[in-house]
């Protein structure tokens, strides 16, 4: 699956897999303004950590081609601004998002006095289309480094969905499964629902199984039991947000899953790109957490589950102490143990 794709030259438009859609319909949306792709990574069309934020940086790409119309470049620039500061309101706790439009004010900023808007916007698509490639790249190589973790006929539990849709392609907690799979190694997947929105459900084991995986989906309630069962032998996530010392937000539920390891005492492995570690905040507390609408629990499919006035409490994301993860898989290699000084010599000379 193609998750995101820019169509066309500097004049051209985003084009995302809808994934609200999935699994009962692939279907595509266009994007050719900076609110549509607000709209798209609000609504969880797009999602995933580092496909926020290559969608975030097409986005940038839109808003440059309205502000080339602004004339001169300090009246471009000045809107270019504007269209980063209503991107990065999307979401709060990806960091990847943050991390893209960073660079992509950095690659504006850093033209030379003499280049026109029009050629300022040329070198944004250019620097969108290379992060593009870099996280097709990284995703490979989370998969290489991550498949030697992973022994033939094991049981892996997954959350959410850390996988081709969340990324530009292969995934990076997916992409470690399909490596080693593709190595010839046979797992056993099983995907939690991951309530609310159900990702596991409906995009992990879509995906999965369309590659030929064999995965199980189970409730989301029920991984203590398949896990004291011993039909998992690990389980691997992805992650939002790793803060310097490895305490690692994901998806709500993933902090249970890894207390749920340690008590069975099986590894509980985290995939993720170095630019979804935020080296500037010390510890996960320091993570923004998205609360998202009581209405994704209030109702399932627009029926109404929760009686009408009491109230409803959806915090999108949870955050997994560094103690409880075993080892991160970055593209630069495997970091073990998970504390700020192996952190530091993996991630921080990126
Ligand atoms: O709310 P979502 O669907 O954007 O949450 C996504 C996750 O929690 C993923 O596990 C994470 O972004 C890693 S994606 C490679």
């Amino acid at each position: 699956v193609q998750t995101i794709r820019w169509e066309g030259d500097v004049a051209g438009s985003l084009v995302l897999i809808d994934q609200t859609a999935l699994p009962e319909q692939c279907v595509a949306r266009r994007c050719r303004d900076v609110a549509s792709v607000v709209e798209a990574i609000r609504s969880l069309r797009v999602r995933g950590a580092p496909a926020i934020g290559l969608a975030a940086a097409y986005g940038v790409c839109l808003g440059a081609q309205a502000a080339s119309a602004a004339g001169d470049r300090a009246a471009f620039l000045a809107q270019l601004e504007r269209a980063i500061a209503i991107l990065a309101a999307s979401r709060p706790t990806a960091v990847n998002l943050f991390w893209a439009l960073d660079r992509m004010r950095r690659t504006a900023t850093s033209q030379p006095p003499d280049r026109s808007p029009q050629q300022i916007a040329s070198a944004l698509l250019d620097q969108a289309r290379a992060m593009h490639q870099q996280d097709r790249d990284t995703c490979h190589a989370i998969g290489r480094h991550g498949a030697a973790l992973l022994r033939d006929g094991q049981g892996v539990l997954t959350h959410c969905n850390a996988g081709a849709l969340a990324t530009a392609e292969y995934g990076t907690a997916l992409g470690v499964l399909r490596a080693a799979h593709q190595s010839g190694k046979h797992l056993h997947v099983y995907a939690d629902e991951t309530r609310p929105l159900l990702q596991g459900a409906r995009l992990t084991a879509w995906e999965l199984d369309r590659d030929g995986l064999e995965v199980t989906v189970i409730c989301d309630v029920a991984a203590a039991h398949v896990i004291g069962s011993g039909r998992v032998d690990v389980v691997l996530t992805g992650a939002d947000r790793i803060a310097a010392n490895g305490d690692s937000a994901n998806k709500i539920g993933t902090y249970g899953l890894a207390l749920l390891a340690a008590a069975h005492e099986i590894p509980f492995y985290i995939a993720a790109p170095r630019n979804t570690f935020d080296l500037s905040i010390a510890s996960g507390d320091q993570i923004p957490i998205e609360e998202r609408g009581a209405d994704e629990i209030s109702q399932i499919f627009g029926t109404r589950t929760v009686p009408e006035g009491v109230p409803v409490y959806n915090p999108a994301f949870d955050v997994t102490p560094a103690r409880l993860i075993t080892a991160i898989i970055c593209e630069a290699g495997i970091i073990r143990p998970v504390d700020p000084v192996s952190i530091r010599r993996i991630v921080g000379s990126a």
